[in-house]
């Protein structure tokens, strides 16, 4: 099969790595790509959807899997459809739970899924008036696609009536926070939680936790995650089976009740509070970083697990697992994610990568053979082991073998779950 990767992060990479080994896959084009994934596949410079379909067509690609949101938002996959291509992802309206958390909250209510109490309004009065009920910490978050920073946690009520006025009059956000959703704070602890579906079956993929906090001891600033792993050990049977009632079959027989079927990667960001499963979140792709901890587990062909959910037959897949644990952790530039640094040459110690630990590459150029840390997210590296101990030894291992000016990662990734 001939296969078309839209996105340029480490997600992507990972997918790209595992469709490498697939014997079910012949080729691998990525749009845009990064300045390591031409070591698996062809960068192909495009963005506009209609130039990507005209590629799909004209290069006979079999299967494009869309790793990023925004392509998804903007109807990737409607137009791709149209023109009788496969392609992995929900339409346009089903992004819509990821698109707007104003949408995805009625959703939520409409459905009886739970989540935190909440009010979505572009009004101040009517967001103060709420506001004023609930005990802080109050959570604010902009409507539409922030890249992961529309969220802000007050601690008191003058803070959180700040933050909902920045967002209502557009300067915090622009038009993305013109509508706002205030919600009570749930204490407990996150999960990540990916369902691949054809809009109908659905496979729950091994539970992972990611850790969005800059810094060690979950400090520092929001970001897009610093490091994932998976399995998780917090999550025990009863807990999984309210999760897949609840959250994620609720979820699918909801949105196919509205008309707008979802299909592709259903991610479910949930807050366990008391033993109890609380949707924070929905987005409708692949996490990043928890990708590049999940890719390695399926023993499973990806590619054929991607296209039966993308052609509506997942219930001929019998999905396995390596019976391995993976660690993934980020290294980011200096100024991540405030600030873009100028680039910095990586080295990377010989031997350093083995069957057991690997780098999936996000933010970097290839410049006359040096391969370059060009901001961000640079790149992710994954330990996998016996156990999640193991995993994670094998991740710290390789990072301590990656070097450029200015990297900085968490030294705690799996903290809640092992003990190094
Ligand atoms: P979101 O983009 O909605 O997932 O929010 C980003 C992060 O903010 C989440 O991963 C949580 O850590 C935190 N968060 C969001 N909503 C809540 C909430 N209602 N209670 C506690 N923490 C929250
Ligand atoms: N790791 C969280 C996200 O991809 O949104």
């Amino acid at each position: 099969m001939k296969v078309l990767i839209i996105g340029s992060g480490a997600r992507e990479y990972s997918i790209g790595l595992a469709l490498k080994k697939d014997k079910n896959c012949s080729c691998i084009y990525f749009a845009p790509g990064n300045g390591a994934t031409p070591a698996l596949g062809e960068n192909v410079a495009l963005a506009n959807l209609y130039d990507l379909a005209k590629f799909a067509l004209d290069n006979k690609i079999d299967l494009t899997i869309v790793g990023c949101e925004e392509p998804l938002s903007n109807g990737i996959v409607n137009i791709f459809r149209q023109l009788n291509l496969t392609i992995f992802g929900p339409t346009q309206a089903a992004a819509m739970l990821e698109a707007s958390k104003a949408f995805m909250k009625n959703f939520l209510a409409k459905y009886a899924i739970p989540t935190a109490k909440y009010i979505e309004t572009n009004s101040l009065e009517k967001a103060e008036a709420f506001i004023n009920t609930l005990n802080p910490p109050i959570v604010v978050k902009a409507d539409g696609l922030c890249g992961g920073k529309g969220v802000v946690i007050a601690r008191n009520l003058k803070d959180a009536k700040l933050a909902a006025e920045e967002m209502l009059s557009g300067t915090a956000f622009g038009t993305a926070g013109k509508r706002v959703v205030i919600e009570e704070f749930l204490d407990g602890y996150e999960l990540s939680v990916f369902a691949i579906t054809d809009g109908t079956d659905f496979i729950t993929l091994p539970i992972c936790q990611d850790h969005k906090r800059l810094l060690t001891g979950d400090l520092g600033p929001n970001t897009g995650g610093m490091g994932a792993y998976c399995p998780t050990p917090l999550v025990n049977k009863t807990l999984l089976d309210k999760i897949k009632t609840k959250i994620i079959r609720a979820t699918i027989n909801g949105m196919r009740s509205e008309g707008t079927p979802f299909e592709g990667v259903l991610f479910c960001g949930v807050m366990v509070v008391n033993g109890e499963p609380f949707v924070l979140e929905f987005n409708v792709r692949f996490g990043d970083p928890e990708c590049e901890s999940l890719m390695p587990l399926i023993k499973t062909s990806v590619v054929d697990l991607f296209y039966k959910a993308a052609t509506n037959r997942l219930k001929e897949i019998d999905i396995g697992y390596h019976v391995k644990f993976a660690a993934g952790v980020m290294v980011a530039s200096a100024g991540y994610p405030t600030k873009v640094t100028p680039p910095q040459p990586i080295t990377i110690e010989p031997g350093a990568e083995r069957s057991d630990a690997h780098i999936s590459y996000a933010g970097v150029t290839m410049k006359d053979g040096t391969l370059y840390a060009s901001g961000g997210r640079v790149l992710a590296c994954v330990g996998l082991g016996s156990t999640l101990l193991n995993a994670v030894e094998n991740a710290y291992d390789l990072v301590k073998k990656v070097h450029f000016e200015g990297m900085q990662y968490r030294n705690d990734i799996a903290y809640q779950a092992v003990k190094r």
